[in-house]
């Protein structure tokens, strides 16, 4: 068995090579890279290109042939991969190595993957089948390629989109998100993460760095314990118990004065102990040197170590002198023995249960077959077109006419024509890979009669000079119809045009730059004016949305983002993405949510509105729909393994066929500690002709019904709960009934 082999070989190790196993870093080509464009002096000083300081990528690979280095991440192509394999077959004990990249959405990385849209997309896609079909598709294109190990799901419940890397999370609700982690963790890993075809993912970053008190990325945090269990703790738990997550990574971040690095509740008592994490823990980057450097709460990198091993952490991302500090704490009594015994343990069952001992190489010609295959594409189009989201319509200017019948689109807007589509994360892909907003345009507008002329407006801030406003609107004068395509910018390599995305975060949520000089501009014209938003986190432009015809918000939307958002521009498929986030209307309405505590909106602010500019779970469609009053199967909860099933007939009354995404809120009306005002708790999307009704049937668990009560134990109060079913999270679009509960239950007793 897996443990009999792990045992085995734990039985030949030495201290020291097991603490090897716990050593990751940087693929050689990455450092590589990075060496030759940077002098050495930069060199030392520069921890985020992947340097070790006086640490060159030939001396990275003899340790590898040492056996002294257990993992690397980075290597993007599996040349490169076999490489390193071949390395580390030269050890004595041969040990393969553990790869790990962050395949966040698709295998992005390494170019010619299939892009698909990014965690903020798949989220507006309220479809986890959808979601979970991706995600094996990923592990498939990664074991192709020599990658064995994705860092993702990020699982961090998005509480202030200031943060930039909105895109990479699900959103703001944690049974949104938690539900989309366990479909991206199950598809990668399957049910054991076993063979050749699986990988094992990584839940990230605990915990709560999607809160910080300014919005930036590795900021201090200061939530409470009972905020901690109930917004930002769920998706972990869920992971663990409902998708066997094999590794989770820490956060950059403190909560409350303790980095997350270091976090021996967390990793520990919490995830291990009480909620059964069996797996290990990864840093991040250079992150538990960090403990002392950036948070001074130990006196050297050496204290570091101690205190976050001692935690639970069990790999170091990343680089030399790691190996050597552990070996002393062990010696010296300052780390128990067992804790790197855990460690390695965990390591090698990964690398046995992926089958790495039997074949460590990948057949480079097969992986060119697996990338891009024709059933991912298909996958990354579906997700595409069920997460656009419809935010404005104006007298139903869209979908555009069936008939072009000559007419003139002009397409103009920084995100127009480049890959911005694909979101952080992606390496540049080839064109021939993806289709941008003005292709997809104009292939099917040109199909339907129009005549689609762009012009590249340039970027935001300098290149849409006034010179080039005035040219836009002049091309736009002599047309039709104008699609603005506007948004901001996290495409990982396109540094300096780059708006949003890890470590660049926003002190506002209005579009950048020049655009709304260049959009107002043309929306003075009086035409037709479309505006298509690319962007990973929300635009909060009331003002635009209340001038232009129509908004698509196509979030980051992979590959294919042209050819779906032309398909639903066009009317050939309709819009049924749905906010996975509230859009505000200004930065000053922060953190706004939908599933907020019921003092929230008392009072009012003095120059700005309390209302959202879009409420969570909102987005509209071509066609119509409207739902029964929710009917119940029975209206008294009874113990903990009891079901209620909530049904709502849901018709299409318009002439259009359309999908929709019935949603289940909850609300405890009477607790012992305040409750959000509704929380999610139950979707289904669903697919209606014209004229078409469907019963739709939601179950509510004892888990919807849970909170935690003074000891934090997980338990249902007795009392009535209102149950909320509709297509958004506004009142106006909800109809309720009302269920009880006569007897407390106790879901998870906390020791
Ligand atoms: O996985 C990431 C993490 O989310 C942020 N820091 C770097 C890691 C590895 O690339």
């Amino acid at each position: 068995s897996v443990n009999d082999r792990v045992e085995d070989l734990m039985s030949r190790m030495t201290l020291e090579d097991k603490v090897y196993q716990m050593c990751q870093y940087v693929g050689l080509e990455h450092m590589k890279a990075a060496e030759s464009k940077i002098s050495a002096e930069e060199l030392d000083k520069n921890d985020a290109l992947g340097f070790y300081p006086g640490v060159l990528s030939d001396s990275v690979g003899r340790l590898a042939a040492a056996g002294k280095i257990g993992s690397f991440l980075h290597v993007v192509t599996p040349e490169e991969a076999n490489y390193l394999q071949k390395l580390a077959l030269q050890s004595p004990l041969k040990i393969p190595l553990l790869i790990g990249i962050d395949a966040i959405h698709g295998n992005g990385l390494v170019s010619g993957s299939t892009i698909y849209p990014s965690p903020i997309s798949q989220a507006a896609t309220f479809d986890d089948a959808l979601v979970k079909e991706g995600s094996r598709q990923t592990a498939l294109e990664m074991r192709a390629n020599g990658m064995h190990w994705s860092f993702t799901p990020n699982i961090d419940v998005l509480r202030d989109p200031r943060w930039g890397r909105t895109g990479e999370t699900y959103g703001e609700d944690p049974f949104l998100v938690g539900n989309m982690g366990v479909a991206t963790i199950s598809g990668l890993q399957s049910d054991d993460f076993t063979g050749s075809e699986n990988v094992i993912a990584c839940a990230k970053h605990l915990i709560a760095g999607s809160s910080s008190i300014n919005g930036l990325n590795a900021a201090p945090t200061d939530v409470s314990k009972r905020t901690l269990f109930e917004i930002f703790l769920p998706p972990y738990r869920r992971a663990v118990q409902e998708a066997n997550v094999f590794s989770i990574m820490a956060a950059h971040n403190e909560v409350a004065g303790m980095p997350g690095h270091m976090d021996k509740f967390m990793m520990n008592d919490l995830m291990r102990e009480r909620w059964g994490f069996n797996g290990f823990y990864v840093s991040d980057w250079n992150d538990v040197s960090r403990i002392a450097y950036w948070h001074h709460v130990a006196k050297d990198f050496k204290q570091s170590i101690e205190f976050s091993v001692n935690a639970g952490m069990d790999m170091n991302m990343h680089g030399p002198t790691f190996d050597k500090l552990l070996i002393e704490l062990v010696n010296e009594g300052k780390v128990d023995v067992a804790r790197v015994n855990y460690a390695c343990k965990k390591l090698l069952e990964v690398k046995f249960r992926l089958g790495l001992f039997e074949n460590p190489f990948v057949d480079i010609e097969k992986s060119k077959t697996v990338n891009f295959s024709e059933a991912h594409q298909k996958n990354a189009l579906e997700q595409a077109r069920r997460s656009i989201v419809l935010q404005t319509n104006k007298n139903n200017a869209l979908p555009l006419s069936e008939n072009g019948n000559g007419k003139t689109i002009f397409i103009t807007g920084p995100n127009a024509n480049n890959q911005t589509t694909l979101g952080d994360w992606v390496s540049p892909q080839p064109e021939e890979n993806v289709v941008t907003m003005v292709e997809g345009i104009t292939q099917i507008g040109e199909a339907k009669g129009y005549k689609v002329n762009y012009f590249d407006s340039g970027d935001r801030s300098k290149e849409i000079t006034d010179a080039n406003i005035d040219l836009a609107a002049q091309k736009a004068k002599q047309s039709d119809i104008v699609i603005l395509v506007l948004g901001e910018n996290s495409f990982r390599h396109d540094w300096p045009r780059k708006t949003t995305g890890e470590n660049i975060d926003r002190a506002t949520l209005k579009l950048s730059g020049n655009q709304m000089k260049l959009a107002n501009k043309i929306l003075d014209l009086g035409k037709k004016v479309i505006v298509v938003y690319i962007s990973g986190s929300p635009i909060a432009e009331p003002g635009l949305e209340n001038r232009a015809n129509a908004v698509l918000n196509t979030w980051e939307s992979g590959a294919f983002a042209g050819q779906a958002a032309a398909e639903i521009l066009f009317g050939q498929v309709n819009p049924s993405g749905k906010l996975p986030l509230t859009v505000p209307r200004s930065v000053g309405q922060l953190q706004m949510v939908y599933n907020h505590k019921p003092t929230a909106y008392i009072h009012k602010y003095n120059t700005e509105k309390k209302v959202p500019l879009h409420p969570f779970g909102f987005g509209l469609s071509y066609t119509n729909f409207e739902f029964s009053e929710p009917k119940l199967s029975k209206d008294v909860f009874a113990g903990i393994d009891d079901v209620i099933n909530v049904t709502v007939e849901v018709s299409n009354t318009g002439a259009l066929d359309g999908e929709e995404v019935v949603q289940l809120y909850i609300h405890d009306d009477i607790s012992s500690y305040t409750r959000p005002v509704k929380e999610l708790k139950g979707y289904k999307r669903i697919a209606l002709k014209a004229g078409e009704t469907k019963s739709v049937t939601i179950p509510v668990k004892a888990e919807s019904l849970a909170m935690y009560d003074k000891d934090f134990n997980f338990v249902v109060e007795p009392g009535t709960f209102t149950i909320m079913t509709g297509n958004s999270s506004a009142d106006k679009d909800l109809k309720t009934t009302t269920i009880s509960v006569a007897e407390g239950i106790v879901l998870d007793k906390n020791k």
